[in-house]
């Protein structure tokens, strides 16, 4: 561990994790825990959960949880060292300097250090931009309309002609080649050893909302190929789960966010006061980040390039927003090419027009594909109306289609009973009358035999969290070695030793586990709902089918496993006398 643990464990006491995650997420409290939508999937209804009791989070949905720290490594995309800094200070304490465990040290430094190498670079080219070397990148930035203060701002800079001087200033920094290498600055050449990968290139930083610089695009002054050149994804830059402007975007107070293609849009539409834009990082818009900026908004406004291939990614990333349950409206920019072109000519006062008039994503789909028909021809017009059926069927609510229905059939002059029976005939076809699939969860799998047994297992260590004082009751019946499931065999002896001692602690277990995945497990473990009972003799009957289900799957695996040796035949046959005491065993639950 990084730090010592009861200092990890005292910083987590004194975050909240109700709290903490309220500052993210919509809580809304019933039945004893908090319920929201998942912040790390997409969804409409929340089966994201989060137990004060227990001090653990966990998604029934997409099977996300843990702790607080497990929630801010994966939510503000920290390490834990990370993590565990912003949590301390969240509570106004100190912490020492972190212990020097070669290990985690070396995982924790490599993130360090690329992000230090990264920013090194970022002041290389920003000063480069600023030097006689840079004037050409200067001028560039300038024709483009670009002030001073805007390239301030967005840190700008400059990649000159010699590839070496990078290198050779990184490295007089104190950073080693691999390092460099591994942040993609560099990469090495025959003939003059390590070179910078970026040449005579104005220079845009990309940085994360914590203001980190985790990569950069390149842009060639003037026509040229490749336009841009960006730093290939690294241990921290992942061009999936970040937007271009983000970092400003977040703290825009402002209702909406505005989805531009490129970065010279972002920084135009900043530059003219719109600082909520934001662009993907040279690829198309993806559902993580559709996820992103859920965390922000609930309005995208998508100001795409007015061109075919601008309307194709507009549609792309309206199906996108529209499954993360966002609600996207499509900007005009014509006669202009792009948000960049667009302020030039007419300006912040337009634009901001351009934005009231945005149009409803489901009327940009169909007047995308209204154009695609001859609608003077009965035939062709037959087949939108068919193709505005199929797109109303995308709405799974029935109020949202059918009032869509009737504003569609309203604007394009189709009879409503005419449109509706073809819906209803889509659908049925199509089966929209089924509902629509969770994504799967380990925990929800039911039906097999092995399935059934995990089932009692997570039952059981639920229960006995939940109310600690059964375990008195039952421990002579059951071990740790009664979980048959390694990661719950491990998580009862820690329950087991800690019940002993009169303490109960899941979300403190949850630290002692290092993989995420098995963090994410223990939580959901915690986070079992028990069955409903209503007097306490159902309930005593519920706990000792879930105990005697245990006890017979652990006697069935021991027996399975026990081979030939002869103490273990000796302990099957005492297994099985216990079992039969059980089964008649009535357990009090008072
Ligand atoms: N892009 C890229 N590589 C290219 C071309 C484009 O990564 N060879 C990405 C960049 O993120 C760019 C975005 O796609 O910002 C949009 O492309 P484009 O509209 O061509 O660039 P702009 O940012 O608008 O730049 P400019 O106005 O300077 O042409
Ligand atoms: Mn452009």
């Amino acid at each position: 561990m990084y730090y010592p643990e009861a200092l990890v464990e005292e910083v987590r006491l004194r975050n909240d994790i109700v709290e903490v995650i309220s500052g993210y997420v919509k809580l809304q409290k019933k039945g004893g825990r908090h319920w929201g939508l998942c912040p790390f999937h997409n969804e409409k209804s929340p089966s994201f959960s989060v137990s004060g009791d227990r001090q653990v989070y966990h998604c029934f949905g997409c099977g996300a949880g843990g702790n607080v720290y497990t929630f801010m490594m994966n939510y503000e995309n920290y390490s834990f060292p990370e993590a565990i800094r912003a949590l301390a200070e969240r509570a106004g304490i100190s912490l020492p300097e972190p212990e020097e465990s070669e290990d985690v040290r070396r995982k924790e430094n490599r993130r360090a250090r690329l992000l230090a190498v990264n920013k090194e670079a970022a002041k290389f080219f920003y000063y480069q931009l600023r030097s006689p070397h840079g004037e050409i990148g200067c001028n560039y930035l300038r024709k483009r309309e670009l002030s001073d203060e805007t390239m301030h701002k967005f840190g700008l800079g400059f990649a000159g002609k010699n590839g070496t001087v990078l290198v050779q200033y990184l490295r007089g920094k104190g950073f080693r080649d691999e390092e460099i290498q591994e942040a993609g600055l560099a990469s090495h050449s025959e003939k003059y050893g390590l070179v910078s990968q970026f040449w005579n290139r104005v220079m845009y930083p990309i940085q994360d909302i914590h203001n980190r610089v985790i990569g950069f695009g390149g842009r060639v002054m003037g026509d040229g190929e490749p336009k841009y050149l960006n730093s290939p994804e690294t241990p921290i830059f992942d061009k999936r789960r970040n937007l271009y402007g983000l970092n400003y975007a977040r703290r825009a107070r402002s209702s909406n966010i505005i989805l531009c293609e490129g970065y010279m849009d972002v920084i135009a539409m900043h530059q003219a006061g719109f600082t909520q834009a934001v662009a993907s990082l040279g690829t198309a818009f993806t559902e993580e980040q559709a996820a992103l900026l859920r965390r922000y908004t609930e309005n995208v406004l998508l100001a795409y390039d007015s061109d075919g291939a601008g309307v194709k990614a507009a549609l792309r990333a309206i199906g996108i927003l529209r499954n993360a349950g966002l609600t996207g409206r499509v900007i005009n920019m014509q006669p202009y090419k792009d948000p960049d072109e667009f302020m030039k000519a007419l300006g912040r006062d337009a634009f901001e027009e351009r934005i009231r008039q945005a149009e409803n994503s489901f009327f940009f789909e169909i007047r995308v594909l209204e154009g695609q028909f001859n609608l003077s021809d009965p035939e062709e017009k037959t087949k939108f109306h068919r193709e505005i059926a199929g797109k109303l069927c995308e709405f799974t609510e029935e109020m949202e289609r059918d009032n869509y229905l009737q504003a569609v059939a309203d604007k394009y002059f189709i009879g409503v009973e005419n449109l509706r029976k073809l819906v209803t005939a889509y659908a049925s076809r199509s089966g929209l009358a089924r509902p629509v699939e969770r994504p799967k969860s380990g925990v929800h799998k039911k039906g097999s035999p092995e399935d059934k047994a995990k089932r009692a297992q997570q039952m059981l260590i639920s229960w006995l969290a939940e109310e600690p004082g059964l375990y008195e009751k039952v421990k002579k019946y059951l071990s740790p070695q009664d979980f048959t499931v390694d990661l719950y065999r491990t998580v009862a002896e820690k329950l087991f030793q800690s019940l002993e001692q009169g303490t109960m602690n899941p979300a403190g277990m949850i630290s002692t586990f290092e993989s995420e995945e098995d963090q994410r497990e223990i939580a959901a473990l915690f986070s079992v709902s028990l069955p409903s009972v209503e007097t306490g003799a159902e309930k005593g009957k519920a706990f000792r089918d879930i105990l005697l289900s245990v006890k017979q799957n652990s006697y069935a695996y021991h027996t399975a496993h026990m081979g030939t040796d002869m103490s273990a035949l000796a302990q099957a046959i005492e297994g099985r006398k216990a079992l039969e005491e059980l089964a008649k065993t009535h357990i009090s639950l008072d």
